[in-house]
């Protein structure tokens, strides 16, 4: 019964073992990845946003390419991520409505806007910086589709991260008003980045049941923590200043103490009420109608082969 089967699925989870796609798992199980996959899928997508903004922008034709690439990978992403999710018997064209009609989360972070050139760079070393952190222990995850998606993932995450880096390196070598063009979008973009990693392990409602399913391998504020150590350095690097008087270095555990993070501002912007939340829904709905003619033309050409295959 129920019973039997759920110790006979956490003996195998105990054991490292990968769930995949045709295992029997707990209700439960399935609808946590549903929700966790999804939410990530939609982050791709949204992601895409904030930056193809700048795309027109950029400025050299080297750093156009380069972003555009990005940009499309991000898409990539999203498109896996959905595939992966429709592996737990879910339909990506629910998901996606969900989206639409602002019943599905995605991550805080794309609700702020890209104000400069210097958001492009602080956003490829911040924001995919805080997701290959992120994601590679996920990468690690209980769920065969899921972890192996994430390997892919990050690959293509580490070269974002480090297109990110090189143009804030650029302009940290850079005219005055470039390096303050720099310290403004790392001051923006700072603290948002840090609630990428989700609300205080004590506020955070599904990581227990997560962490015991080693759908999650390391708690919200245990990834934060890890890339607070990895990222100050290189900001200081950079001659640059983290927006936190409150920062100091901890000798006894080698981390970096950050001071309090505004969750007040993390619920507004997640429950909607962020600066972009209105304008990147808007967005999402009409390339999704404006995109009606190529699905449409993509279900024709695939009955046109099944009908030539059958005949
Ligand atoms: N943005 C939006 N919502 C968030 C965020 C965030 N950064 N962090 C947590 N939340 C939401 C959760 O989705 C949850 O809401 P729900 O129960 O309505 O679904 C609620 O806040 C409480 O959080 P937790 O209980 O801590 O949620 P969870 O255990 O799922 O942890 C986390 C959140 C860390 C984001 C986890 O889901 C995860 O690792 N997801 C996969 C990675 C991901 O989605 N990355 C997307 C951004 S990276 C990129 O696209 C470049």
């Amino acid at each position: 019964d129920e019973a039997i089967l759920e110790a006979e699925f956490q003996a195998r989870i105990d054991a490292d073992e990968k769930i995949e796609p045709k295992d029997w798992m707990p209700e439960r199980y399935r609808r946590q990845l549903v929700r966790m996959m999804s939410q990530h899928a939609h982050s791709e997508i949204v992601g895409m946003l904030p930056e193809g903004n700048w795309i027109t922008r950029a400025p050299t034709l080297r750093r156009k390419m380069a972003l555009l690439a990005k940009v499309q990978d991000e898409a990539g992403h999203g498109l896996y991520l959905y595939s992966a999710t429709e592996t737990l018997g879910v339909d990506r064209y629910q998901l996606i409505r969900d989206l639409l009609e602002g019943r599905a989360k995605y991550s805080n972070i794309f609700n702020y806007p890209t104000l400069t050139w210097a958001d492009v760079g602080v956003i490829g070393w911040f924001v995919d910086g805080a997701a290959i952190v992120n994601q590679t222990m996920l990468a690690k995850s209980s769920y065969g589709p899921y972890a192996r998606a994430m390997i892919r993932i990050c690959k293509e995450e580490a070269f974002h991260k480090r297109q990110g880096y090189e143009i804030c390196v650029t302009l940290a070598r850079g005219t005055p008003e470039q390096r303050r063009m720099l310290q403004d979008a790392i001051n923006r973009w700072w603290w948002p980045t840090l609630m990428m990693f989700g609300p205080p392990d004590d506020q955070s409602p599904n990581s227990a049941e997560l962490l015991r399913w080693k759908v999650k391998r390391k708690t919200n504020d245990e990834l934060r923590q890890h890339f607070i150590n990895i990222t100050v350095p290189q900001v200081l690097a950079l001659g640059m200043a983290i927006p936190d008087p409150e920062l100091r270095y901890d000798e006894k555990t080698g981390n970096w103490l950050i001071g309090p993070i505004d969750w007040d501002e993390f619920w507004r912007v997640i429950r909607g009420h962020g600066p972009c939340n209105r304008e990147r829904l808007q967005a999402r709905r009409k390339a999704h109608e404006e995109g009606a003619w190529v699905r449409e033309a993509v279900q024709a050409y695939a009955r046109k082969r099944q009908q030539q295959a059958a005949s």
